[in-house]
């Protein structure tokens, strides 16, 4: 593999300090070594987690997700979609025609922090009556809606209407619903209530409905990636692959599995990576030592990381003349959204100096501000390397001639560089491999819908046959 990026410089004159800092942030910089061993680990994982009877537990779940086929434009009907997992919960109906583009409702709720961190019964209340809410509010209440539930978090899936919770992650932990099945969870808080007519027909992770709102888009898609408040990504799976699924599965070829990467690493195999930047984000994250992917770089972590490298420079006197102040003390007080702001800045320090002022500091000198734009731009080129690493392996794994990726996501929407630094490392990785990154916008959302209209098609066409 041949690297030829140019990493960024920092730009102050002061050599002694470019050295200390330069010093500080070596261990965020992946050496050439570094990048070879992740991609082994990754593969070496992939091919356990598929195994039937692996030598070892591998920490990636490679979860199938009973879902044979993509969108082939055909669907047609009305459907509704449930998206929780990220920042918001949406509520979305889906009208499909043939030849037309297709018609969407969405509406946002946000899901109070004492319902995320509760009981589960509270929780899965709540969604129901915000479905009940949206359907009057559309005057949907009288149609029988098939639903497709996108909830985004590592389930074991034993067909496509059926996801046992395996673990909670991001801003979410309601400890009794683990080992539950979601889908049951919700039909019974919608039963109870009894005031619509919805019934779900599948749940997939948020990266199976990116990959098929891309599909939608291009057909060509084949990776479905998100990448915003966590990390993740399925792609087509060649069925004599995957060996854990047991039975004939007759005029199946490809099957959609999702990685579940965001653990990859949890298991121990990429310690060898984490700085003590990374321990820091994780000892101080709502669920300790988990999840090690997606905290190298995802957007609930990226703000958090920055910090920790910053609170490191004050204390060697780098930064803010040895002084930190006490807003920009408290965790989590610098956010994903301030890295892509500060990274979107093209010249000058004006940006970067308002968000220092709301962090507490008063005056930020020139090479405050350079050094902390710096220091974002190296836990970006990270995160980009990292996620790259495993796009590319998949790349090389499908080997298909031509590859669309389907990503959705608010880090990778809303930060200025990710694309293309995705671009150029994933085309690096995987020489002479055909590949473009797309928006797949709400695909979390609206996949999740044309999920349900696939599932609801191949039923037909089974009844049928
Ligand atoms: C979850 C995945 C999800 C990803 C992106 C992770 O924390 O485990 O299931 O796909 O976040 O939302």
């Amino acid at each position: 593999m041949d690297f030829h990026f140019v990493f960024p410089r920092l730009a102050i004159s002061n050599i002694q300090k470019t050295k200390e800092v330069d010093g500080i942030v070596a261990p965020l910089i992946l050496s050439k070594k570094q990048i070879n061993e992740v991609r082994n680990v990754f593969e070496s994982e992939m091919a356990l987690g598929l195994s039937k009877t692996p030598a070892k537990p591998s920490c990636l779940q490679m979860e199938n997700t009973y879902i044979p086929e993509l969108t082939d434009g055909s669907e047609q009907g009305e459907f509704l979609s449930l998206d929780l997992g990220g920042t918001n919960f949406r509520v979305i109906y889906l009208h499909l025609e043939p030849g037309k583009p297709a018609d969407y409702l969405v509406k946002y709720y946000t899901v109070p922090e004492p319902l995320r961190l509760g009981k589960g019964e509270d929780l899965f209340d709540f969604l129901a009556e915000c479905i009940y809410d949206f359907m009057k509010n559309n005057n949907l209440l009288e149609k029988k809606l098939p639903l497709g539930f996108c909830f985004s978090f590592p389930m074991v899936q034993k067909a496509l209407d059926i996801g046992i919770l395996v673990t909670w992650t991001k801003s979410f932990n309601c400890p009794d619903v683990v080992g539950k099945d979601a889908v049951e969870m919700l039909n019974n808080a919608i039963d109870k209530r009894g005031d619509t007519n919805v019934h779900v027909v599948a749940v997939v992770n948020d990266t199976t409905g990116t990959i098929m709102k891309g599909a939608y888009i291009d057909h060509k898609c084949a990776i479905g990636l998100i990448l915003g408040t966590g990390c993740n990504a399925c792609y087509l799976e060649r069925i004599d692959r995957i060996e854990k699924w047991e039975g004939e599965h007759p005029g199946i070829n490809e099957v959609v599995v999702d990685i579940e990467w965001g653990a990859f690493g949890d298991n121990g195999v990429l310690d060898f990576v984490k700085t003590e930047y990374d321990r820091a984000v994780d000892d101080q994250s709502l669920l300790v030592h988990s999840f090690t992917f997606e905290k190298l770089f995802a957007g609930k972590y990226i703000g958090e990381l920055v910090r920790q490298v910053l609170v490191k420079l004050v204390s060697k006197s780098v930064l803010f003349n040895g002084q930190l102040p006490d807003p920009m003390s408290k965790n989590n007080s610098f956010t994903a959204a301030d890295v892509s702001n500060i990274e979107g800045e093209n010249s000058g320090f004006e940006t970067t100096k308002s968000i220092l002022q709301r962090l507490g500091v008063a005056k930020a000198t020139d090479d405050d501000a350079a050094i902390v734009k710096y220091v974002c731009a190296i836990v970006t080129i990270r995160g980009a390397q990292l996620v790259s690493i495993c796009l590319s392996s998949l790349l090389i794994r499908m080997d298909k001639p031509d590859v669309t990726i389907a990503i959705d996501g608010s880090l990778y929407k809303k930060h200025p560089k990710l694309h293309n630094l995705m671009t150029h490392f994933t085309s690096e990785m995987a020489p002479g491999k055909k590949f473009h990154l797309i928006l797949a916008e709400d695909g979390s959302g609206k996949g999740a819908g044309l999920v349900a209209a696939v599932a609801v098609r191949l039923n037909k066409n089974k009844l049928n046959a």
